[in-house]
């Protein structure tokens, strides 16, 4: 929304299309936007009628769709002016341009409405608003909220209410998850921003001083109208954000922090029930009603992201860019944390609960996805140093199973983007049990850093590419690092302490020899790609790798992709293995070396001719296998970030090989924020 920032209707589209592409990682089924249709010298008339574009397929779609536009006039300039924008990744209807966003009240789209989430009692409004005469149009959850706002415009008691209150309204009748943005031509220049369960910030860009850096929220249950009905106070001076002497300001609303960057990095990020809503440029949060541990007001604050690490650079693709970021990213998470000269590890964001957590019964690891495989990977050494038992669980099948958790438990909720719904949900869960919940996540501000007691931000940078790479080896070394506090005071376990620690040292330049066998791998990926299926074998602490390397081939690739336990070759696997299939075995010189060595020969054995990942020192595997990619050795523990990153560069060339768009597989998204 730009207030009193002179901009051409083409700007406008552009500041959208850009934002969209950048999260466009979010969801590519289709797009849409939603902006003043009026060619009028005067910004108000403009604003009291909506054109609403919408394509499927890829933003680019979207943006050829808006140049073939004939009726809409490219330099009519607007001094206020508020446009919204969505790209999709389907939940209720397939991917159309009538199921696409802005959903729209009526046919002269009176109210437009995009929503990130799903509702779940949609049916149900439907059928109220069907009654009511309400015609739709779409298969879409989030067209009920459009038709309801309208409902709730149409019934309105008096003409002074608020675009707010009816959003509150509204947003009192919806369950399931959401976050909305509101635009109307009934409130021209005005804008409705909403959450519950889904990401939502506001970035804030004006040149000049802004009148607070905190937003008080204003409490719907503090007023009373002339009929006695609940009302919003009035808005004043001390409880709303302007930039003083009512300059020029814009306000940029979205899920993700990587849209906003570019334009400003002062930032308001919205909690679950926030109403935010602009209104003559002035900005103000409102709530329905005060509850015990609400913090009563809203901080601007000020990322440290850059718009250079949301940019490809010189790779093909930002997955490449994010696997080829790991010697960094590693650092980063890192950085601060691990003393190499004394053997130490300090997490801030765990020094008040770590007495606690030593007391514990039980951890639990509660993932989906990438970031369960780091909890998998990391369970052994877990164990091992914390001597606790350690359960490690798909946040789904945890909430399916209502597993008992107990006040002595301690769970850990690792995601990337700290969004993901189910994982979200298993923490609500735990918290309603009693235990203590810890956030392993990379996105600050995320509703899972938010809501667990405490936690550890990996640092690894924003990861764009939908297949996670950089982010499962942060994670990977956040859960050591947690691993090696947890037994900082037990003088046995100091010789391995040490050993880990100083395996992390040299960690990041092992990573970058690894990296060096890009081309090996390409080639590789080059005798594989044509093939349907790949099995990837392996035990211990490679057992993680095997599953992340078959979940990295599947996203990406659409190749069927395995990843198989080694130990259970035999009660099923091994019929699958013949002189055609293309296999994997991971093999290093650690525990399981002697075993995985058997499985090896019961491969070979079925005329299997494995590609086998070992350590470059490791003869006897080298002369057994007629083909081995060597990588590097380091501590045990510490190995399956070395083992797993062959598999990333792999599944990458085998996708662009396969000629896919390795940065938005079919059927995918990166933010899953619904059940
Ligand atoms: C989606 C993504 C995966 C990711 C998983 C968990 O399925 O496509 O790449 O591993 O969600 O995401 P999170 O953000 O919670 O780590």
């Amino acid at each position: 929304l730009n207030y009193h920032v002179p901009r051409t209707r083409r700007d406008i589209l552009e500041i959208l299309l850009k934002g969209l592409r950048r999260l466009e990682y979010r969801g590519y089924d289709s797009a849409g936007v939603g902006i003043d249709g009026g060619n009028e010298k005067d910004w108000e008339s403009n604003a009291r009628s909506i054109t609403l574009i919408k394509q499927r397929g890829k933003v680019q779609a979207l943006d050829e769709e808006i140049n073939k536009q004939q009726d809409i006039d490219m330099d009519v300039e607007f001094d206020v002016h508020l446009g919204i924008a969505h790209t999709r990744w389907a939940t209720h209807g397939a991917p159309s341009p009538v199921n696409s966003h802005p959903h729209r009240s009526d046919k002269s789209n009176e109210f437009i409405v995009i929503h990130n989430g799903i509702i779940t009692n949609y049916k149900d409004l439907r059928k109220f608003l069907e009654s009511k005469g309400y015609e739709f149009e779409s298969e879409t959850d989030t067209e009920t909220i459009a038709k309801l706002v309208k409902y709730m415009y149409d019934n309105r008691e008096s003409d002074e209410i608020s675009f707010a209150t009816l959003v509150e309204r509204v947003t009192q009748q919806l369950e399931g998850a959401f976050a909305l943005v509101f635009k109307s031509v009934h409130y021209p220049g005005e804008a409705v921003v909403t959450r519950r369960g889904g990401p939502l910030l506001i970035g804030v860009k004006s040149d000049h001083k802004l009148s607070t850096d905190h937003i008080p929220i204003l409490y719907r249950s503090s007023g009373k109208d002339k009929k006695g009905c609940t009302t919003l106070p009035r808005m004043d001076q001390d409880t709303c954000l302007f930039p003083v002497d009512e300059k020029a300001v814009e306000y940029y609303f979205a899920s993700d922090a990587s849209a906003v960057i570019e334009h400003t990095n002062r930032v308001i990020f919205l909690e679950d029930d926030d109403v935010a809503a602009v209104s003559e440029g002035r900005l103000s949060i409102h709530r329905i009603k005060r509850t015990a541990g609400d913090h009563p007001a809203r901080a601007i604050q000020t990322l440290q992201m850059e718009l250079q690490q949301i940019m490809k650079g010189n790779y093909s693709a930002f997955m490449q860019k994010e696997i080829f970021e790991q010697p960094e990213s590693v650092v980063n998470t890192m950085r601060g944390r691990v003393n190499f000269d004394d053997n130490t590890v300090t997490l801030g964001g765990l020094k008040d609960h770590i007495k606690e957590i030593q007391r514990c019964r039980r951890l639990i690891l509660i993932a989906c996805g990438t970031s369960y495989h780091a909890g998998v990977a990391t369970r052994q050494v877990l164990e091992e140093l914390t001597e606790l038992p350690v359960m490690v669980e798909l946040a789904s099948d945890f909430l399916d199973r209502n597993t008992p958790v107990f006040r002595d438990d301690v769970c850990f909720f690792i995601s990337q983007s700290g969004e993901t719904a189910d994982s979200l949900m298993a923490l609500r869960y735990c918290k309603e049990q009693g235990a203590l919940t810890v956030g392993v996540t990379n996105t600050v501000g995320s509703s899972i850093s938010r809501e667990t007691d405490c936690g550890v931000h990996i640092n690894a940078g924003p990861e764009i590419g939908v297949a996670s790479t950089k982010a499962y080896t942060s994670q990977f070394v956040a859960l050591i690092m947690f691993a090696l506090l947890m037994c900082d005071d037990r003088i046995s376990m100091q010789p391995r302490r040490c050993e880990i620690i100083q395996g992390l040292r040299i960690l990041p330049d092992l990573i970058k020899e690894v990296l060096s066998l890009d081309d090996e791998i390409q080639k590789l990926a080059q005798e594989l790609y044509q093939q349907k299926s790949v099995l990837i074998m392996g035990r211990g602490y490679h057992y993680a790798t095997c599953l992340e390397g078959a979940l990295k081939i599947k996203e990406i690739t659409y190749m069927h992709s395995e990843g198989i336990l080694a130990g259970e070759l035999k009660h099923g696997p091994l019929a699958l293995v013949d002189k055609l299939m293309p296999v994997i075995m991971i093999i290093m010189r650690d525990h399981t070396y002697v075993k995985c060595q058997n499985a090896l020969q019961q491969v070979v054995a079925r005329q299997g001719r494995p590609i086998v990942i070992c350590d470059r020192d490791d003869q006897e595997t080298i002369n057994n296998s007629s083909r081995t990619i060597k990588v590097p050795h380091c501590v045990d523990c510490l190995q399956g970030v070395l083992s797993v990153i062959p598999l990333q560069l792999l599944s990458f060339h085998l996708a662009v090989l396969r000629g896919y768009d390795v940065d938005c597989p079919r059927n995918l998204a990166k933010s899953v924020t619904v059940e």
